[in-house]
């Protein structure tokens, strides 16, 4: 058991955060990084190791070098930023820059513009830091290719069969993206940070959830991260004539999938786990033309829960659902795991010092789990991490309608602000 991060309380021998100073660092990088992938049809798509995700992250290297960090990106694509001397143990603060296709502008990004700020803020204020601190953007948050690549590295849970496996939803593999880039995918087995060289990981984020609008609460501290299994079910029947068939001969994989897809409700109220949650966000019918009945449908099903054993429960239930309703439609079906993320709890103290931070800044605050996964559950693993939210307007998310107001983002970074002192004042 690693020792829990010492709570020491809010330095008050330090100068209150400036806010007015976080809130021009907060904008640079928020519009900096949003320049890029802005999609014609609506939000952006900066999706892991796309042209426009690596230029972001070549833009936050300049900008952190500017500002007088030691900026650098790893082999996986991580970008980070460091102050403090080169050989002592460092606090991480960060979160990600890629984003889900037409995504919204604050996901990943606010926690990431927050870390700058408050560390250039506290570079401003004269600290001289006991502990190194590195500004993180972590690879491939958002998964195309399953799991959490950046923060998965860093804490050293990828390994070479999971690299070589890696595919996105489309086929492509892994170690072609991250080549198109210069980037080599079996460089992640030498990045893995080692035990106690990260006192500490701390991660701004906005909520993406409708708890903290709703309480009229300032800052959100998650005790726990749900966990995420991404699986992929392919249904096989055989294209035909849609109108020579009669109904009774065909092998429709689409209606296979449908009837699959319909059975999610009755699984989740089989299992009679409450907050357990279960999406299909994407769908590919083959031929996909009105006049053939689908040879080929292809779907993923991503299920949630902070329990990782009902988490294992849903995934084998809705197997079973899955291979009735190709039994019914005369299809075969294939379903795969893509990629597991283990529910995590994280550290309580850091939790505590959250509270305190946001007490000194005259903030208010609401302990909530986080239905969402984020790198802090990664980044669990090696060192005792804390994820702090802002409230998120209507609690959208993933979607170009997220918001999240510059003030609130302003609030979090002045209490992450007062963490980091905490941690290496
Ligand atoms: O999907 C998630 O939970 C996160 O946005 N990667
Ligand atoms: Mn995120
Ligand atoms: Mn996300």
């Amino acid at each position: 058991m690693r020792p829990a991060t010492r709570h020491r309380g809010v330095r008050a021998d330090m100068p209150p955060p400036d806010r007015a100073l976080l809130s021009r660092y907060i904008a640079a990088v928020m519009e900096g990084v949003n320049a890029f992938g802005i999609d014609p049809s609506g939000g952006w798509s900066r999706v892991g190791f796309s042209d426009a995700d690596m230029a972001a992250r070549r833009w936050l290297c300049a900008h952190m070098t500017s500002l007088g960090f030691t900026a650098h990106m790893d082999g996986v694509g991580n970008v980070i930023g460091r102050w403090g001397e080169p050989e002592v143990p460092t606090v991480m603060v960060g979160s990600h820059t890629d984003t889900v296709a037409r995504g919204g502008a604050f996901d990943g990004l606010f926690g990431v513009a927050a870390a700058v700020a408050a560390v250039a803020a506290l570079r401003t204020a004269g600290l001289q830091p006991r502990l190194a601190v590195e500004v993180v953007s972590f690879a491939d948050e958002e998964g195309r290719f399953g799991g959490m690549l950046g923060s998965q590295t860093l804490s050293g849970q990828v390994t070479r069969a999971w690299i070589d496996q890696a595919r996105d939803a489309d086929g492509i593999p892994l170690v072609d993206a991250m080549a198109a880039h210069g980037l080599c995918a079996h460089d992640a087995l030498g990045l893995a940070r080692a035990p106690g060289s990260v006192a500490a990981y701390l991660e701004a984020h906005v909520e993406q959830g409708p708890v903290l609008e709703g309480a009229g609460v300032d800052v959100g501290i998650a005790p726990s991260i749900t966990g995420v299994c991404v699986t992929r079910t392919r249904m096989t029947g055989q294209a035909d004539h849609s109108g020579t068939t009669p109904m009774d001969r065909r092998h429709d994989a689409l209606a296979a999938a449908a009837k699959a897809i319909a059975a999610i409700p009755g699984v989740l109220k089989a299992i009679g786990a409450p907050d357990a949650r279960a999406t299909v966000g994407k769908l590919d019918v083959t031929p996909n033309t009105p006049h053939t009945i689908p040879g080929v449908a292809e779907f993923t099903a991503v299920l949630r829960d902070a329990d990782a054993e009902v988490i294992r429960a849903l995934e084998q239930a809705f197997a079973a659902a899955a291979r009735a309703a190709a039994e019914a439609n005369g299809v075969a079906c294939q379903m795969d795991r893509i990629s597991w993320l283990d529910p995590v709890q994280l550290d309580p103290t850091l939790a505590e010092n959250a509270a305190a931070a946001a007490k000194a800044e005259g903030v208010s605050h609401l302990t909530v789990p986080s239905g969402a996964g984020h790198d802090a559950q990664s980044m669990q693993a090696l060192c005792p991490s804390a994820l702090l939210f802002a409230p998120s307007r209507g609690g959208i998310s993933h979607a170009p309608e997220e918001h999240t107001d510059h003030d609130a983002m302003v609030t979090l970074t002045a209490v992450l602000y007062r963490m980091i002192t905490d941690l290496v004042a």
